[in-house]
């Protein structure tokens, strides 16, 4: 099939990318002329593990030329069906801000304007129940002179692809969700998804609706955030009792019902979704009068984790004018993405207490400089450097370079470290009880 792509963040590429290496013809729409250009010459245009050779391989001036990339919305005319991959932020008060979905849903509205036979828009980004059929399919439908459900099919396919694994986790999907409100669109989908399914080895399709499609990603990842925040919570009562909450989450992720993955306490979720999301789906739920306590319980234990994390540092140092490392500042291990770090907080109450902060992370720092560029932080050339003469370390994301700096804790000036993330297992941990103190 010939598809196109509007979009080329982190799910907009990536889904490019994995549709052409599935056998489909790809064309890429971005406003971002030199996102363009890089995937136009045949470089990914961000790091995702195993992109660049895909990449390479489909696009630029020695592909197998399925995949291509335009800042021209014209080239979808060519296509039979459009994913929507477009962001969807959080306004201030929590809630989904829709303005990009809206003003892209017009553009492309615009353009098939031009197009006589049917054709099929898909939304991939995270969207609010109701927002396919509500806002997003009335404006391309407005847009295009097009009738939903006679010359325009409009449906919706959740992403669960994480950050950091991104093609692994497409090209392997434990379930595909393809809601949609009529049969011909369905197919459509069906019909893009079907190379997919064969290779994965026929994973779970699950056929529904548009606005359950929508929900179901939000159970997701809401599921997800609640599960960390819970065995954080629990993790908080092992500390109280000096129990090291990780082996009581080996435990306890024995039982199926309860699952292995996703019970690592310690300073909490951040990313560009699961807050984002969390916030959108609670803000969403109370517009029509529904209050969803669990959710919001798993928002403020996720919140509290960071506060926990310095109460530990000063029961053991007052860290005002002393020198302390923050190791790690992406949001998980395996991505420079620093939006929604657990770093922030954990920073802002360390500079707040006046300490003199020494950071370090492998890939993160550019973007953690880029995010804040006035905030005092000193940034170090290795862990080894961000430890000489500290009086205390943090540790906040769990690289797994972290886990063998034993010596240079010896060599700090006060050994002080709070792990964050188990990473360093004989030190003192915030839902574990460290072996040498
Ligand atoms: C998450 C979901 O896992 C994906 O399925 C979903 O597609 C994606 O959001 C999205 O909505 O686009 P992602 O944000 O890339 O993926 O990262 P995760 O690997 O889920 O980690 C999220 C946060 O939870 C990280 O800060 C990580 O450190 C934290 N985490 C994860 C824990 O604190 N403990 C755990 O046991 C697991």
């Amino acid at each position: 099939m010939y598809l196109s792509v509007i979009g080329s963040g982190y799910v907009g590429t990536t889904i490019a990318v994995c549709f052409a290496e599935l056998g489909h013809d790809v064309v890429n729409v971005d406003i971002d002329q030199e996102t363009v250009e890089t995937l136009n010459g045949g470089e990914a245009p961000i790091h995702e593990d195993g992109l660049a050779d895909l990449v390479a391989e489909h696009a630029g001036p020695n592909g197998t030329g399925r995949l291509r990339a335009t800042t021209d919305y014209e080239a979808i005319l060519e296509t039979e069906a459009t994913f929507l991959c477009l962001p969807t932020p959080q306004r201030d008060d929590g809630s989904i801000d829709l303005s990009i979905m809206r003003a892209g849903a017009a553009s492309l509205g615009e353009t098939l304007a031009a197009k006589d036979d049917r054709h099929t828009v898909i939304v991939k980004s995270t969207v609010i129940p109701r927002s396919t059929t509500d806002t997003i399919a009335p404006t391309v439908a407005d847009a295009a002179g097009k009738t939903i459900g006679a010359d325009l099919g409009v449906g919706m396919n959740p992403e669960f692809l994480r950050e950091g694994s991104a093609v692994r986790d497409f090209l392997n999907p434990d379930k595909v969700v393809l809601g949609a409100d009529d049969e011909q669109t369905r197919d459509v989908m069906a019909a893009v998804f079907e190379p997919l399914v064969e290779r994965a080895g026929n994973p779970a399709v699950v056929e529904t609706d548009t606005k359950t499609a929508e929900m179901i990603k939000y159970a997701n990842n809401g599921f997800l955030a609640t599960k960390i925040s819970l065995i954080n919570d629990i993790g908080n009562v092992c500390k109280e009792f000096g129990i090291d909450a990780y082996e009581v989450a080996d435990a306890i992720g024995l039982d199926d019902r309860i699952g292995e993955q996703f019970l690592r306490s310690g300073l909490g979720w951040g990313g560009s979704c699961f807050p984002k999301d969390t916030n959108a789906i609670i803000a969403a739920a109370k517009a029509e009068g529904y209050d969803p306590t669990m959710l919001e319980a798993a928002v403020e234990v996720n919140e509290h984790q960071p506060k926990r994390l310095l109460e530990l540092l000063d029961a053991h140092v007052d860290v005002a004018g002393k020198r302390v490392a923050v190791l790690g500042l992406a949001f998980k291990p395996g991505t420079d993405d620093v939006r929604n770090s657990r770093a922030v907080p954990v920073i802002e109450r360390l500079a707040a207490r006046g300490a003199e902060i020494v950071a370090y992370d492998p890939v993160a720092m550019e973007n953690m400089r880029a995010l804040d560029p006035d905030a005092d932080i000193a940034y170090a050339d290795s862990a080894a450097d961000a430890l000489d003469r500290a009086n205390a370390c943090v540790v906040v994301t769990d690289w797994d370079a972290f886990a063998t700096l034993d010596e240079e804790f010896e060599r700090m000036a006060e050994q002080v470290v709070v792990d964050g993330r188990r990473v360093v297992e004989p030190r003192r941990g915030m839902t574990y009880e460290g072996l040498t103190w």
